[in-house]
């Protein structure tokens, strides 16, 4: 049997693998340089997207400062949501259709550059807000064409967004999250500041870091893409395992078991807290050219059905799960689940994260992983499983129904996940410790 990399064909699976690599600036002070780049991709009117909050620091003056020391006319929009919504990413599309904008800046997390890509595909190619989103919640049509350059400006060490061609927001008309998944979304260009992470707040660097953990952890234990079913050029984005990601996962993993802890306990430790943007933005790249799987999809179930928690060093107003922490929760379990499939890669993940599996058997696979991403949440005061965000045995139902729509996500795990798995695998999440 012919085999790439360790990865063994099978009849009828895919036998090639795409790759989407990300064009980006990575260093201390590169925001600084956003207004020579925006000259060089050709903008000379921009639209420069962020939040209240983060509109308010220094990374947002410092791109603004830049863009119009070169001249570059800017227009400002800062209603961005935290977990945008199809109603925040259509008022956002409406400011962008009425500038007449040549190109775009964002400054903020994943909701700022997300509703930004939302912002430059509904102004460059209006249509009905459906026609793009993911099916089967929307009519998954692919974007038209090129869109105006995008230079992205990520300032939490988490989402990978400013390197992904992926949108995620609730759609509150169809209450469920979902997203909008094109390569041509991602942005032209990402300046990668780990300045910015400096002031962020423990729970901040903790739920993102967690986020990082998951993409790394999910692409490379998602479905090989020897596995996935050949199909019609293009590949899809979660086009499964491969030996490109392979490489970016395993050292964000590395990076991921070695510094989350440093970096969420202490917000002067510059080596860790700049290690994980940089494992932020591999993870980013690796998980934009594999795809994540259940965690995320559970995640969307977490997050839309919370009800009373509100965690520290976020917006008290509503009730929040913030995304990272909503993947997190699902994971032990999950790893325990899909361990049989693939033993192997389950103890080499749990050694990258810092665990010592020497005396593992594959039997011990799944065990060995979860204690060791339990020991990271429980050094980072995560909650304790889907319990200690508050939902109990009763709300198991409600959850399940949740994550089954995720069907994109679902359908690039290593084994068949359906209602009956994500019933035991939330009952399994409940509580860890
Ligand atoms: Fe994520």
């Amino acid at each position: 049997m012919l085999c790439c990399q360790g990865y063994e064909f099978v009849a009828g699976g895919d036998r090639a693998f795409e790759v989407d690599a990300a064009r980006l600036a990575y260093g201390s002070g590169v925001v600084r340089e956003a207004g020579s780049h925006a000259k060089d991709l050709g903008m000379s009117r921009v639209a420069l997207f962020s939040d209240r909050r983060v509109a308010a620091l220094e990374p947002f003056a410092s791109v603004l400062g830049s863009l119009r020391a070169s001249g570059v006319d800017v227009a400002v929009f800062d209603e961005t949501q935290i977990e945008p919504s199809d109603a925040s990413f259509r008022l956002a599309a409406e400011f962008a259709r009425q500038g007449s904008f040549d190109g775009y800046v964002s400054v903020g997390g994943g909701s700022v550059i997300d509703t930004c890509k939302a912002a430059n595909l509904y102004s460059t190619y209006p249509d009905d807000f459906a026609t793009y989103v993911n099916a089967p919640l929307g009519q998954g049509k692919p974007v038209p064409g090129p869109l105006r350059p995008h230079i992205a400006c990520p300032t939490t060490s988490g989402t990978g967004s400013e390197v992904t061609g992926i949108a995620i927001f609730d759609y509150l008309e169809r209450g469920a999250k979902t997203g909008i998944a094109s390569k041509r979304l991602r942005p032209s260009l990402a300046l990668v500041d780990p300045d910015c992470t400096l002031t962020l707040p423990k729970m901040v660097v903790a739920c993102s870091g967690f986020d990082v953990l998951s993409h790394a952890l999910e692409s490379y234990t998602a479905l090989p893409y020897t596995r996935r079913k050949k199909s019609a050029s293009p590949r899809p984005m979660s086009q499964g395992a491969n030996p490109f990601s392979d490489i970016a996962c395993a050292e964000a993993l590395r990076i991921l078991g070695r510094y989350i802890v440093r970096a969420v306990g202490d917000a002067s430790d510059g080596e860790a807290r700049e290690r994980m943007m940089f494992a932020a933005t591999l993870a980013g790249i690796g998980f934009g050219n594999a795809g994540v799987h259940v965690p995320h999809a559970m995640a969307y179930a977490v997050g839309g059905l919370v009800r009373d928690y509100h965690p520290p060093d976020y917006p008290p107003e509503h009730p929040l799960a913030p995304h990272g922490m909503a993947v997190i929760l699902n994971t032990p379990a999950v790893v325990r689940f899909t361990a049989p499939t693939d033993p192997k890669r389950h103890l080499e993940a749990a050694a990258f994260l810092g665990a010592d599996p020497r005396d593992a058997g594959p039997a011990e696979a799944g065990e060995v992983l979860a204690e060791r991403i339990e020991a990271l949440m429980r050094a980072t005061a995560m909650p304790n499983g889907v319990g200690g965000v508050g939902f109990s045995r009763d709300d198991v139902g409600a959850l399940r129904d949740g994550a089954v729509p995720q069907k994109r996500l679902l359908a690039n795990a290593p084994c068949e996940i359906g209602g009956p798995e994500l019933e035991r695998l939330f009952g399994d999440a409940l509580r860890y410790w």
